[in-house]
């Protein structure tokens, strides 16, 4: 008697061996030989994207399996269909698709973008139904100021300090530089005491420090941003 529950609790084991062997290897062959699941979105290659006014700007639209299906780009605002595969169907010319070979991203690009092309834009894949992956474009401008403009007064040996700020850039301007009365100024003039600090981020900052402004230091001041708009500011030195 003994033996046989032995036997038998072998036998069941020695099962349950070979249905877990089998399980394993219909994963493998599901593996090599995958289902036909359809086309997908792969969502981390398709993302938002914050492009600056008149700048082109490009979405990606990465889709796997895509099979013989077809690939089109649908504006949410007025459900309009912009392009069908690499053709564009909207009479407006600045909507480009393009696909490259052996990849599988499908991108949309808006030429001279506007403010108002900001919104939601859809890449849609032609199965039934159809299957849709929406992105934002944003379309900014950045904007630059100067605290205290348009007019600044300030006391003769006193410190002039310019704040140009730079906002809504997509990215950090790679430059700012600045002019006095239209000639760049020169931070190795004899005049001496002339310095600027910038400091790059999503806003970003540039002082520019004059030391003891005399009266010649008066007039119009100008910060040139490399991606922005430029502000002038009117400095007054005073005679104390
Ligand atoms: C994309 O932009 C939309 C609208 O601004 C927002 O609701 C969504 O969370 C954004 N998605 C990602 C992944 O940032
Ligand atoms: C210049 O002014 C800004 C504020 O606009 C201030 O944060 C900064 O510390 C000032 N720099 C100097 C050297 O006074």
């Amino acid at each position: 008697m003994k033996s046989l529950f032995f036997t038998l609790g072998l036998l069941f084991s020695v099962q349950r061996l070979a249905r877990s062997t089998s399980d394993s290897e219909m994963h493998e062959n599901r593996a090599l030989e995958p289902l036909d699941r359809g086309p997908y979105f792969d969502i981390s290659a398709s993302r938002n994207v914050t492009a600056l006014v008149g700048k082109t700007a490009t979405l990606t639209c990465r889709v796997r399996n895509l099979g013989d299906r077809t690939v089109s780009w649908v504006r949410h605002r007025d459900i309009h269909l912009l392009t069908v595969g690499v053709e564009t169907y909207t009479s407006d010319q600045r909507f480009v698709a393009s696909h490259f070979p052996r990849t599988e991203d499908w991108t949309l690009q808006v030429k001279y973008p506007q403010r108002r092309d900001s919104g939601i834009y859809e890449c849609q894949v032609s199965t039934t139904p159809p299957i849709g992956h929406s992105m934002h474009l944003s379309v900014v401008e950045p904007v630059t100021s100067i605290v205290g403009e348009p007019e600044m007064f300030i006391n003769k040996d006193s410190t002039m300090n310019l704040t140009c700020v730079v906002r809504h850039s997509p990215e950090p301007p790679t430059a700012i530089y600045w002019t006095h009365d239209h000639e760049v100024i020169n931070y190795d003039s004899p005049r001496g005491g002339v310095s600027v600090i910038t400091e790059k981020g999503e806003v970003t900052t540039s002082y520019l420090l004059v030391q003891r402004a005399q009266r010649a230091d008066s007039g119009q001041y100008t910060c040139h941003p490399s991606n922005a708009n430029t502000k002038t500011i009117l400095v007054h030195v005073l005679n104390d």
